[in-house]
C-alpha cells in the first residue's frame, strides 16, 4: 500500500517531557525538539513519510488563542495540497480538549487531523508517548479516518473533539469521552460509531484574516460564590461570559443578577455546569427565554468558551448563539 505522507505540527507538552531522572514526577514538557521526537518511535516511517516543523514549545498550560489561529491557518494551509494526506499535532494533554474543539471547528477538509500526548514524559520509565505517536499515525494513515473531524489518540482511543474531556489528573486513560469513537489495534484503526454533530468541512466559522478573537471569560460557580470574578470581566468589556454553574448550569443568588445586567449591556452570557458529564439544557432549571442566556448543551466551559468566541466573530444575537450550541 502506498505510504501516506503526514506533516506534523509539534507544540511541546508531556510527550516531548523530559525529567532528571527515569523515575522523577517533576520534569520539563516540550523539551524534545520535533527530529528528537519522531526518533523515539523509528516504526513510524514504515507507516509514512513524515515531515513536519515545530510550531512552539510549551507546556499546554501557556495555550493561548494566537497559537490555535497560527495552527488553523497552517492546517488549512497544508491540507489544501495534494501532497498532505494528514495532520498530526503533538500537544501536552491538559488543554488538548480545547485545541482540538477549536481547530474541528475551523479547519475545512475531510483529512485526518489527530491530537496526540502523553501523560507520562518521555524520559520515564513506562513513557506512554511511543506508543501514542505510532497509533496516532496509524490512524492518520488510515483512509477510513477521513471525514471524523479532529480526534484525539490516547492510550490506544480513538476521541473525538467534542467528547474528548481531560477526566484524570494522572491517570493514563485520563482521555475516555462520552464513549470513544474508534481504537487502534495493531496497524488498524477502528471505528464503532460517527459524530452526528457539524464540525471541518460544514462549518461555518472561517478563521482566514482573524488576529483575535472575541474576549469570553469563565466564572465558576461554589458554594458562597464572591461575584468579583463576573463583576471583573464585565468592568474589563468582554464580549461574553461563561458561567460554570453547579449542576444543571444553576447561577448562584449573587451572580444571577448581574449575569442578567451583562446581558442587558449586550454581553452574552452562557450557562454550562462545573460537572464533569451531562448536558446543561436550554430552559431546564433556568428560564433562558426569559432572561436571553445562552445554555451550553453538551459542552463543558472551556469548550463553550471557544464556540462562545467563534460564535461572537459571526453575531451578537443570543437566538443565533444558542442555534449554534445546539449544532456544534
Ligand atoms: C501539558 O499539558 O503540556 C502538560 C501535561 C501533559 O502533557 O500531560
Amino acid at each position: 500500500m502506498k505510504k501516506a505522507k503526514i506533516y506534523v505540527l509539534a507544540t511541546g507538552g508531556t510527550i516531548a517531557g523530559t525529567a532528571e531522572s527515569s523515575l522523577d514526577t517533576a520534569y520539563s514538557a516540550g523539551k524534545l525538539g520535533l527530529e528528537e521526537l519522531l526518533d523515539t518511535v523509528p516504526e513510524i516511517k514504515q507507516l509514512a513519510d513524515i515531515t513536519g516543523e515545530q510550531v512552539c514549545s510549551i507546556g499546554s498550560q501557556d495555550m493561548d488563542e494566537h497559537i490555535w489561529l497560527r495552527l488553523a491557518e497552517r492546517v488549512n494551509t497544508l491540507l489544501k495540497n495534494d501532497d498532505c494526506d494528514g495532520i498530526l499535532i503533538t500537544h501536552g494533554t491538559d488543554t488538548m480538549e480545547e485545541t482540538a474543539y477549536f481547530l474541528n471547528l475551523t479547519i475545512h477538509s475531510d483529512k485526518p487531523v489527530v491530537l496526540v500526548g502523553a501523560m507520562i514524559s518521555s524520559s520515564a520509565i513506562s513513557a506512554d508517548g511511543p506508543a501514542n505517536l505510532y497509533n496516532a499515525i496509524v490512524a492518520i494513515s488510515d483512509p477510513e479516518s477521513r471525514g471524523r473531524g479532529v480526534m484525539c489518540c490516547m492510550n490506544t482511543k480513538l476521541i473525538d473533539a467534542k467528547d474528548v474531556i481531560k477526566r484524570h489528573t494522572t491517570d493514563l486513560a485520563t482521555f475516555e469521552g462520552d464513549g470513544c469513537i474508534g481504537y487502534v489495534y495493531g496497524d488498524k484503526a477502528y471505528y464503532n460509531r460517527k459524530v452526528t454533530y457539524t464540525h471541518t468541512t460544514l462549518s461555518e466559522f472561517d478563521m482566514t484574516g482573524v488576529t483575535e478573537l472575541p474576549k469570553v471569560g469563565i466564572v465558576y460557580g461554589y458554594a458562597g460564590c464572591s461575584p468579583l470574578p463576573f463583576e471583573s470581566f464585565v468592568n474589563a468589556n468582554y464580549d461574553g461570559i461563561v458561567i460554570a454553574g453547579v449542576g444543571d448550569g444553576n447561577i448562584h443568588k449573587k451572580i444571577f443578577p448581574l449575569a442578567i445586567d451583562a446581558v442587558k449591556k449586550g454581553i452574552i452570557v452562557v450557562r454550562s455546569s462545573r460537572c464533569s458529564t451531562g448536558p446543561t439544557c436550554l430552559n431546564g432549571e433556568i428560564d433562558d427565554e426569559k432572561y436571553h442566556f445562552v445554555a451550553s448543551q453538551n459542552l463543558n466551559p472551556q469548550k463553550a468558551r471557544i464556540l462562545l468566541m467563534l460564535a461572537l466573530t459571526k453575531t451578537h444575537d443570543w437566538r443565533q448563539i444558542q442555534h449554534y450550541f445546539m449544532e456544534y
